[in-house]
């Protein structure tokens, strides 16, 4: 037999050589219970670098260490074809969440998503405000891939020839259980870039997974008091007189206001535009700015980032600009250094320095018909895809460094986020405007560190517009947009009562809320939790333990749903919104006793239970857990002053004695950064005669802003 040439050999071996093969991660531990693998070359614009993350070592240190999670050793990667491929195992009846705001299921295996940041079009598709490429697994552990490209993610859906656990073959002639989708064991990744950097972030349920990833990209942000009050959006074209009109009327009326958003009508230019102040509408900006401050109001301006031709930032920026513009505005490369100080000059000195409180930045998301294309050259030399994946992220760690510098906090509102923005201070919206989905999209921000407000703006009937403010005051902001619309809390007469009360009561949670917030930003727990995030409450160990089996309790099969209607508010209270039409609803209580808010009586006990409203559309359905401490406030108009003094009063429900440290800080400044906050524990203890007595304990020298403390035991 001839022997083969080594020249002919080489060169049929050469391309075996090349193509590469699944290779195991190197998983490098980067804080307890996170790890990072690089897959070939990582490229230098990433989510968590635009968000410009800074790990709570401490926090994280604190929470513990557990060993890289069992389930994803046998991950693998391949680079081929200029790409990244990723997989992960899955196991049977695991359940995955997260993968960006979706809005219509919170359960999300079994999906396919390109994630690419846009507004959301009605499909949990992937295009998203905030298509962040994290998942959180029951089993405990989060899988984020960090990079800024249109990641494509199969979420169990593949199956393939090697597969350790194969779909078993059907015959769809004779069996009738054949599915279209066989059963698949991977989460299956692509990556357009020729490297990646991977985390895993260990728990040991998914709220732990949630914490370590929150506190890895720097803690959950705490807004100031005033950004967990009420906020008002007038309408675009108003002028200074008739915001302060409003602004009057809801104090004459008696509903609370803590702040006032000017829509684009601001400006001199919108879409694109100037940044100036209008002088037709608002010729004196500063005594205006004041006169709200004097009322405790704070002011937030909405803007987009796409600059006109006739903003005096114009000529500054265009060097820094893309190829293509936006409404014809030109589109900065936040990536150089030139643009954001030109933006910080201007903004800082003609806004922030006059009083302005915040903003909205609206339009960093989509759509794809108003953005610039991905064809768009950006002179930094980052692609349009990286900085279309980045440039929400990139505007609020920007304008978060503004107020820093004085030292205040700020909290607003943007149309686009992703992976690494737990710690910035702005909360999502958008234009869709379908209630039941914007509670799905409350229950699915849990999972990625974003937050969202199910804005009202307008309604069709008196309950719908009820129910949509109710929701919003049990959410991260509390928000009225009438920027089109011109509504107002009292536009139904027939509920203007029953949304006065949801605001009061908003108003009076202050003290809980602010605590709630202080847990996402000090332990990394979300302050709306998914009801999968609630302890013992889903994770596969409840059932299998056969504490609640399917056999002698619905709840066991309720939580293999997709539970998007009902969520937690911080670690008490579960709010079960009702929507216009549907006055009746099930609630499903986790395990231990749950009371109703408002009477203080038992309503059940890990169980699925109804609430009715049919013909007397009243309050939220509100529930306490047994032990509930929720601490309150009088219902004042305002959020409270920096140096204001407010009695407090704390709710138990139940039966069950604990106690329940309340945070408090000045509210305003980044002082708690350096230590300056306490933590005063409430606590409920058990009296001689089997009943509840009630006590708190201060630290001297902290921030307690509460006169006098008064407990009210609900559960008689
Ligand atoms: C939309 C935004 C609205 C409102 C409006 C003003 O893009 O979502 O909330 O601000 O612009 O033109």
């Amino acid at each position: 037999m001839k022997r083969l040439c080594p020249l002919l050999l080489s060169l049929f071996l050469v391309p075996v050589l090349l193509s590469a093969q699944p290779a195991d991660f190197r998983w490098q531990p980067v804080a307890p219970g996170v790890w990072k693998a690089t897959v070939g070359q990582a490229e230098t614009l990433t989510l968590l670098s635009a968000a410009g993350i800074q790990p709570n070592r401490e926090a994280l240190q604190k929470l513990g260490t557990l060993p890289f999670p069992q389930a994803l050793k046998a991950s693998k990667n391949e680079r081929t074809d200029g790409k990244v491929y990723l997989r992960f195992p899955l196991v049977r009846d695991e359940q995955l969440f997260g993968l960006g705001l979706n809005f219509k299921t919170v359960q999300q295996r079994g999906t396919i998503k390109t994630l690419h940041v846009d507004h959301y079009g009605g499909q949990d598709n992937g295009r998203t405000h905030a298509p962040v490429p994290f998942y959180v697994s029951d089993q405990g552990y989060g899988v984020l891939i960090n990079s800024a490209r249109y990641i494509t993610v199969y979420a169990g859906t593949a199956a393939r020839k090697d597969s350790k656990n194969p779909p078993e073959e059907m015959n769809r002639n004779s069996q009738k259980n054949w599915k279209a989708q066989p059963y698949s064991d991977a989460v299956e990744v692509l990556v357009p870039a020729a490297g990646t950097e991977v985390y895993v972030f260990a728990g040991k349920n998914a709220m732990e997974v949630v914490q370590r990833y929150n506190l890895y990209c720097g803690g959950g942000v705490l807004p100031p008091k005033w950004g967990l009050g009420f906020s008002h959006r007038t309408p675009t074209l108003f002028s200074d007189k008739q915001i302060m009109e409003e602004v009057n009327a809801f104090a004459e009326k008696g509903y609370p206001l803590s702040v006032v958003g000017l829509e684009p009508g601001w400006q001199t230019h919108a879409y694109p535009n100037s940044y100036v102040w209008d002088s037709t509408r608002l010729p004196q900006p500063q005594p205006f700015l004041d006169q709200l401050a004097q009322k405790n109001i704070r002011t937030n301006l909405w803007i987009n980032p796409y600059v006109s031709t006739h903003s005096p930032i114009y000529k500054y920026i265009l060097p820094y600009t893309a190829s293509h513009t936006v409404w014809v505005g030109v589109v900065p490369d936040f990536n150089l250094k030139p643009a954001r100080d030109i933006f910080k000059k201007h903004f800082t000195e003609q806004h922030i320095k006059l009083g302005v409180s915040g903003y909205k930045v609206d339009e960093t998301d989509g759509y794809d018909r108003w953005l610039w294309p991905d064809v768009a050259k950006f002179p930094s030399g980052f692609s349009a895809e990286q900085v279309r994946q980045t440039y929400g992220l990139q505007f609020q760690k920007m304008s978060d460094e503004w107020f820093r510098e004085k030292n205040t906090r700020t909290y607003g509102l943007t149309r686009a986020s992703n992976a690494g923005a737990s710690a910035l201070p702005y909360v999502l919206y958008n234009d869709y405007y379908n209630h039941k989905d914007f509670i799905t999209a409350l229950c699915n921000s849990s999972f990625i560190g974003v937050l969202w407000t199910p804005e009202a703006r307008s309604s069709k009937t008196a309950e719908e517009w009820l129910r949509r403010m109710q929701a919003v005051c049990l959410s991260p902001m509390a928000l009225l947009n009438a920027w089109a619309d011109g509504t107002k809390p009292w536009t139904f007469p027939e509920v203007a009562d029953q949304v006065k009360e949801v605001m009061q009561l908003r108003m009076q949670l202050l003290p809980y809320l602010y605590t709630t917030f202080a847990q996402y930003h000090f332990e990394g727990k979300p302050p709306i939790r998914a009801m999968h995030l609630v302890e013992g409450f889903a994770d596969a160990s409840t059932v299998v333990a056969g504490k609640l089996d399917a056999t002698d309790n619905p709840y066991a099969q309720a939580i293999r749903q997709d539970i998007r209607d009902q969520y937690m508010l911080g670690d008490f209270l579960l709010v079960a919104p009702l929507f216009a039409d549907e006055p009746k609803r099930k609630v499903i209580l986790p395990p231990g006793k749950w009371y109703d808010f408002y009477t203080g009586k038992l309503v059940g006990e890990g169980e699925t239970i109804e609430v009715d409203q049919t013909g007397k559309p009243g309050a939220i359905p509100l529930f306490v857990r047994d032990g509930g401490v929720i601490p309150m406030v009088p219902p004042a108009l305002h959020s409270p002053r920096q140096d204001e003094v407010v009695p407090l009063t704390v709710r138990h429900y139940g039966t069950q004695p604990g106690s329940w440290p309340l945070y408090d800080d000045d509210g305003t400044t980044f002082d708690f950064e350096k230590g300056q906050y306490s933590w005063t524990p409430l606590t409920a203890t058990r009296t001689a005669n089997g009943g509840l007595s009630g006590t708190y304990q201060t630290q001297s020298g902290k921030p307690f802003r509460y006169s006098s403390v008064t407990w009210e035991f609900m559960t008689r």
